[in-house]
């Protein structure tokens, strides 16, 4: 690739996308082991568990978001702040220490999985050193879990000293504040009490405050920071927007956190905090919505009044930004309301109704911005002033997001059938756990996620074709 970049920042930042990209692909093939498991339950019988499948799934998820994200911040901070990120030669040193502890965990849970009964020291505190936390989604073990504290914080060093050095737009000074809460967040979950019930309501705090708040918050970040690039939006436009979706999504994102303390043994205030506020959720997303069609709208607006064709630097990132700006108001916006009062969430808490509303979420709120900024990375390292669609970028576009918008269908008619036979005919006994996922409408559901399942990977391969190749299309101006 030639590399026209001037900042080892930024030359960071790509290190940081590949392995998230690499982790993105990890995940899919995990997803693929456990949606085929579901189906065919013999597939792998004791030679991989599906509890490890699933596990690596989500926790690849996040590694891989997290990645993209910390890449994502070394690749504004020079743009945004006119100065190199201040200490890069330590930063890439955490990103050795972060890749190499990560590439070790990963080996562990699939060699050693934990949960396989002839493994000797399962269920002492080893495991929860050395193996796995069991806390889902950020199952880390407590030695790799220090360990990434220790490079986050060192992230947070970087991030603060180079906008303290250079110049502090709008958009650094709310990504500056948003990391202090992603990083500080992440404490939260290193922490053990012997009460499940209270081990649930801090473990919650990184998950939810993570995905509900900060990471939404950096998506405002992104977003504004993307559009200034890619269609010369006005600063003081997007940045306006952006102190608004802060207040928004920390006014509704935290104590909205109550929709996760109905059912763990927490006091029953909290179903009528988590109802109430977090129905407001959604307004945020839809701000956010508005701001990106908006800004759009006003720049075409603009272009033609001077008689010009619009302009865009980057037509597949764009793309995918629209992609997030409708994808997070449906998956965590409509998808997180559905469920998300007490009175409805008693029906379907844990049913394949809540993995229709990950799914969405996560992709539509996330993977979606995420992508839209490895467009953006690939178009700098290549030096290129305007970068067109390929045929790649149009099949990763399209398999990727019709495969998930399909599979949260598939999920949601399946939670649906749950919903009726299991909850609400049945009364949710042990025996119509089982009878509801016997059911024809349930079965076929888990078939149709698989073979969605294959959509997306085939989208995924689309995509890194793509982002490999598509820096040499001959479309591209220079
Ligand atoms: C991008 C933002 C979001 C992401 C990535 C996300 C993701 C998730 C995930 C993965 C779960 C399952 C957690 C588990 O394993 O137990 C979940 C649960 C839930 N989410 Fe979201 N969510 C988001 C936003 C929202 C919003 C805005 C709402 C409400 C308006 C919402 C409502 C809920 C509710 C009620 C549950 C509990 C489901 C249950 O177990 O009964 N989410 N979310
Ligand atoms: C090849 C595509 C995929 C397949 C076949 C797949 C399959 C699966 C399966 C079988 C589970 C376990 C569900 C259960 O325990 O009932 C799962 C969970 C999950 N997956 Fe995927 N997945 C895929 C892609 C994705 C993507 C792209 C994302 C996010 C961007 C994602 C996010 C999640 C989340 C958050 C959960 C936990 C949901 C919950 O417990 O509520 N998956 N997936
Ligand atoms: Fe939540």
């Amino acid at each position: 690739m030639t590399n026209s970049l001037k900042w080892e920042g930024q030359k960071l930042a790509t290190w940081y996308f590949t392995v998230a990209v690499v982790l993105f692909g990890a995940q899919l093939l995990m997803g693929l082991i456990a949606a085929i498991q579901f189906v065919y339950p013999s597939f792998l019988f004791e030679i991989f568990d599906f509890s490890v499948a699933r596990m690596v799934h989500i926790n690849a998820l996040v590694v891989w978001m997290v990645y993209a994200m910390v890449g994502a911040a070394y690749w504004m901070l020079p743009d945004e702040t006119g100065i190199e990120v201040v200490g890069v030669g330590l930063a890439k040193l955490g990103f050795a220490v972060l890749t190499a502890a990560v590439t070790v965990v990963v080996l562990v849970y699939i060699l050693i999985q934990y949960g396989d009964t002839t493994t000797e020291i399962m269920g002492l505190n080893v495991g929860i050193w050395f193996i796995n936390e069991g806390r889902e989604y950020i199952e880390a073990p407590r030695w790799a879990d220090i360990g990434i504290a220790v490079v986050l914080v060192g992230f947070l060093l970087h991030v603060f000293l180079t906008a303290i050095k250079g110049t502090r737009t709008g958009i650094v000074t709310v990504l500056m504040a948003d990391m202090i809460a992603l990083v500080g967040l992440y404490l939260a979950g290193i922490w053990f009490t012997d009460n499940i019930s209270m081990d649930q309501f801090w473990w919650w705090w990184v998950i939810h405050l993570w995905v509900e708040a900060t990471w939404e918050v950096l998506v405002g970040v992104f977003a504004a920071y993307g559009l200034i690039k890619i269609i010369g939006a006005k600063r003081q436009i997007v940045e306006m927007w952006l102190w608004i979706e802060v207040a928004m999504l920390f006014g509704s994102g935290i104590l909205g956190l109550g929709h996760h303390y109905f059912w763990i043994g927490t006091p029953e205030y909290w179903w009528e905090i988590g109802a109430l506020f977090s129905s407001l959720e959604p307004l945020p997303l839809v701000a956010m919505f508005i701001h990106v069609t908006y800004d759009w709208g006003k720049q075409q607006g603009a272009a033609k009044e001077r008689g010009e064709e619009s302009t865009i630097a980057n037509t597949p990132a764009l793309t995918w930004f629209f992609a997030n700006a409708f994808g997070n108001f449906l998956g965590a916006g409509v998808w997180g309301f559905f469920h998300t009062l007490p009175q409805v969430n008693i029906y379907t808490h844990g049913t394949q109704f809540t993995s229709a509303h990950g799914h969405l979420a996560f992709f539509g709120a996330y993977a979606t911005i995420l992508i839209g900024i490895f467009y953006l990375a690939v178009q700098g390292t290549n030096g290129i002033t305007r970068m067109k669609m390929t045929f790649d970028s149009k099949m990763a576009l399209f398999l990727l997001n019709f495969g998930m918008l399909a599979m949260g269908v598939t999920l949601t008619i399946a939670g649906y059938q749950q919903v009726l036979v299991e909850r609400a005919s049945m009364g949710a006994t042990w025996d119509a756990f089982f009878i509801a996922q016997d059911t024809l409408w349930y079965t076929q559901a888990m078939a149709w996620r698989l073979v969605l399942g294959v959509v997306i990977l085939a989208g995924f391969v689309y995509l890194v074709k793509d982002l490999l190749s598509i820096g040499k299309n001959p479309q591209n101006e220079k």
